[in-house]
């Protein structure tokens, strides 16, 4: 029997997730996985979650109270089926996830003990510590070590899908990917492939997305011609600690406002009061935009998180990372003020999937933060993108087995002539800055059409940059990420200014302002 043979582009949650659910799923039929990850998986957003895996196992709890608080946060712009179908998953991944051996939080009693984050209206977050995404890329690491079906190749970013016509239809048959260390472009066959690439932040200027998150499963989506979701919807997170850098920012974990800390003015007057009902853990964009109100009105690029409420031994114990972190910033929470401001933190839309995970296009699947499922809708609720990311890929690896295309082309990888240049183009590297700015200018938390617009017009500025140095095949790294953020970005604009009314993460202003 012919195996079943998989690639899945990304060495984060879902990608791993997946991997390990497919094994599950074989019951002896051969099978091959290649996960392709082009940084370490160390590395990964995943592997800086703080947060934890959302999941109604309190015992004030219910799925339909989750299901409600996912509805209210997304505004309503959420799937309903696929909201009940991941919500319902919840307590069933965490046990998967413990018989792997990953270790949660646990109360005197053996109990889940369970965090409070914004827009849950009970505690309902499962996590260890404030390590939760690290110690579940453990587990699932340590499940995989032993697996002879699997094969992790660090290093190789994949650029484009190949795409094939057969008569069968038109199909995902591989993958094209530069090799790092050899520089060579791959030709990578195989029945399916999985993106699970993550997000975007770095689309933005400040972002708590590591500098890996370019948007490129999107992009080389996009490029086949791969239909998108709710691309509009770009989640900021309201504390991440201000340091004065651009690029990728410490985040201080909504976690930290559910132990007891208050976000405060600069005048020490209480920022969320009489703005939201549920204050301090309101969903985040109606917290973010408080914050960049506050920066605006008082010209200071931070507003302040006290989390003297917690006190600093009690925080130390709770947050040991991020106290280590704030340190490392000459700052004491629970004793210092710790100046936090907005930072792109999670796109809720992306690659459009049905609920098994699969795409437009026959042969492509994805999961995870590339993903849009319809789940998140207009915002996303605190800690629901990891229990998504450890959900869908149990369906989808079920789904594998039936959906894998049977007109794959023969699976020979081919090397094709290019080498990845190793210089660094000025021309990439200032266009990249020239559309982040143009993107946390006019789509951040407050947009107007004028605005985006602008930032269009740098974006297609940036797009006939890019076009004739592609064509040359002298590929850097810079470039690379260059055409990827440069097609998320006209994604995102595109899909704002489709959104006539403010919404979740999308609030218009009324003032028509600026070009970029
Ligand atoms: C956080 O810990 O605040 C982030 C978790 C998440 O984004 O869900």
């Amino acid at each position: 029997m012919k195996p079943l043979d998989v690639i899945v582009v990304g060495g984060g949650i879902a990608g791993m997730a997946y991997a390990a659910a497919l094994i599950d799923s074989a019951r002896n039929r051969p099978l091959r996985i290649r996960v392709l990850s082009k940084a370490p998986v160390a590395g990964s957003s995943s592997h800086a979650a703080q947060g934890g895996v959302a999941a109604a196992m309190g015992a004030n709890d219910s799925f339909e109270l989750h299901a409600a608080d996912t509805m209210m946060v997304g505004a309503g712009r959420n799937d309903p089926d696929m909201v009940e179908l991941v919500v319902r998953e919840g307590p069933s991944v965490i046990h998967w996830l413990e018989r792997m051996g990953a270790v949660f939080d646990k109360d005197a009693t053996g109990r889940l003990e369970m965090a409070r984050e914004g827009g849950h209206s009970v505690a309902r977050v499962v996590h260890h510590r404030d390590r939760t995404g690290g110690e579940i890329v453990r587990a699932l690491r340590m499940h995989l070590r032993n697996a002879r079906e699997v094969e992790l190749i660090e290093g190789q970013h994949v650029l484009d899908l190949v795409v094939e016509d057969s008569p069968l239809g038109r199909a995902c048959t591989g993958v094209r990917a530069i090799e790092y260390a050899s520089g060579d472009l791959l030709e990578c066959r195989s029945d399916l492939v999985i993106l699970a690439t993550g997000g975007a932040g770095q689309v933005y200027e400040h972002t708590t997305n590591p500098i890996e998150a370019t948007g490129d499963g999107i992009a080389m989506a996009l490029r086949a011609g791969v239909a998108l979701r709710d691309m509009a919807f770009v989640q900021f997170h309201p504390t991440a600690l201000y340091t004065g850098e651009r690029g990728q920012t410490p985040l201080i974990s909504e976690a930290v406002r559910g132990a007891g800390a208050r976000l405060l003015r600069h005048d020490g007057r209480h920022l969320m009061s009489g703005l939201h009902p549920a204050g301090d853990l309101a969903p985040r964009n109606v917290v973010a935009r408080a914050i960049l109100t506050e920066m605006r009105s008082t010209g200071v690029p931070y507003a302040l998180l006290d989390a003297s409420p917690i006190g600093s031994t009690y925080f130390a114990q709770l947050f040991p990372a991020i106290e280590r972190e704030c340190r490392s910033h000459g700052l004491a929470p629970g004793h210092d003020l710790l100046p936090v401001m907005p930072a792109a933190h999670y796109l809720c839309g992306g690659i459009a999937i049905d609920d098994r995970g699969r795409t437009s296009l026959s042969g492509l699947m994805a999961l995870g933060e590339c993903a849009g499922s319809g789940l998140h809708g207009a915002d996303r609720l605190a800690s629901n993108s990891l229990l998504e990311a450890l959900v869908l890929p149990q369906r989808t690896a079920l789904a594998s087995w039936a959906f894998a295309p049977k007109n794959a082309a023969p699976r020979l990888p081919g090397v094709v002539r290019s080498k990845l240049s190793r210089q660094k183009p000025a021309t990439a590297l200032r266009a990249q800055a020239a559309i982040r700015h143009a993107m946390s200018t006019h789509l951040g938390l407050l947009r107007n059409r004028d605005g985006m617009e602008a930032a269009l017009r740098v974006v297609a500025h940036c797009e006939r940059v890019i076009a004739p140095m592609w064509m040359r095949r002298r590929w850097s790294l810079e470039l690379i990420n260059l055409r990827d953020l440069s097609a998320v970005a006209r994604a995102i604009i595109e899909g704002a200014l489709n959104e006539t009314t403010s919404i979740g993460t999308h609030h218009l202003e009324a003032r028509q302002t600026v070009a970029a």
